[in-house]
């Protein structure tokens, strides 16, 4: 019997950290053979002989499965949310809970902007045109395609952690109006600290920009042209993006989600977009995903040219997903005093 941690690793994950422990013998890992997400009854029979579980967010742990867990010291999950496991249980029985943040606020706020720009710029609309081979129906014309700028507009964003924060900064570039943020933790943000220095120096009206706490969310949603949602998902932030909200929006504005699907009423928004209520919007999250068949009323030709929607693929670059796994086994090892 031997003595090295055994780790229930629900899928392969780029970790050259988990591989060098591995190879030098240190932990001792139940993998399976398949790719994608470990289905329920796997983790079931084998979580048991477990002292550690690394999941994704495909991966949901439920209170049963961690009480299933009698040897578990450990849970780490490879991402910042934790929605997909039941956080309670997991402090009931004093396991540690791993999760992954900073390392992946670059490249989520690197969407974020992508899908802010791309909803209004109207891309979902210009690529499908392209696709379809349809751009000589729409040549160049003065207003084709247009969208509005960036430059003097109100951003609002609902939660303002780093990812929220560094997505701020990195619109300074783009000279926005006045930049409003609610949170439920008041963090101010801090264009002096060094951490936005270069982009300090790189916008030029970033000195003057407003950055405001707005409380109240109707109030942001009223002002702001753009609405940006990063905040974790729970029981007081489900729907939190619903019809009143919607409908306090300007007729021009856009709604981006990076955060979790939930946070957003799909139905009220579906409504918004095809009654004009808004503008556009830009997901890289859905309610329900991944699950998400060609019926979905985003996907409806009333909606679909209004609406931009990504995989969830906000932390998707090779440096992101590598930090992350690193980091979500690095919990694990330190929780087991392995050292390489
Ligand atoms: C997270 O880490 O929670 C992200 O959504 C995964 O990309």
């Amino acid at each position: 019997m031997s003595n090295v941690p055994t780790i229930l690793l629900c899928r392969d994950i780029p970790s050259t950290l988990l591989k060098n422990a591995e190879e030098k013998g240190l932990i001792q890992i139940i993998r399976r053979s398949e790719d994608g997400p470990a289905p329920k009854e796997w983790i079931r029979s084998n979580i048991t002989n477990a002292n550690a579980i690394i999941v994704t967010l495909t991966e949901p742990l439920s209170e049963e499965m961690i009480e299933a867990g009698k040897k578990l010291q450990v849970v780490s999950t490879m991402s910042v949310g934790t929605d997909h496991i039941d956080t309670n249980a997991i402090q009931k029985r004093s396991i540690k809970l791993g999760t992954t943040p900073d390392v992946l606020d670059d490249a989520v706020a690197d969407l974020t902007l992508l899908l802010t720009l791309a909803a209004m710029r109207n891309l979902s609309y210009a690529s499908r045109i392209v696709q379809q081979g349809q751009w000589s129906k729409h040549p160049w014309s003065p207003l084709a395609f247009c969208g509005p700028s960036l430059r003097g507009k109100t951003i609002g964003f609902v939660g303002f952690g780093n990812i929220a924060q560094t997505v701020a900064s990195l619109m300074l570039m783009f000279q926005p109006g006045r930049i409003l943020y609610t949170t439920s933790k008041p963090k101010p943000f801090d264009i002096q600290s060094p951490d936005f220095s270069r982009l300090r120096e790189r916008a030029s009206a970033s000195s003057d920009i407003e950055i405001r706490n707005v409380p109240d969310l109707q109030q942001l949603a009223k002002e702001s042209d753009v609405v940006i949602t990063l905040t974790s998902l729970n029981p007081s932030t489900k729907h939190l993006i619903d019809e009143k909200f919607l409908s306090s929006m300007k007729r021009s504005a856009y709604l981006i989600n990076t955060a979790r699907g939930p946070i957003v009423d799909t139905i009220a928004l579906a409504q918004a977009l095809e009654s004009g209520q808004i503008a556009g919007a830009g997901l890289d999250v859905l309610e329900g995903e991944p699950n998400i068949s060609s019926e979905h009323p985003l996907l409806q030709e009333s909606c679909r040219d209004r609406v931009l929607i990504l995989p969830h693929i906000g932390s998707a670059t090779n440096e992101a997903r590598q930090a992350m796994a690193d980091l979500c086994v690095k919990h694990v090892l330190d929780q087991f005093s392995v050292s390489l």
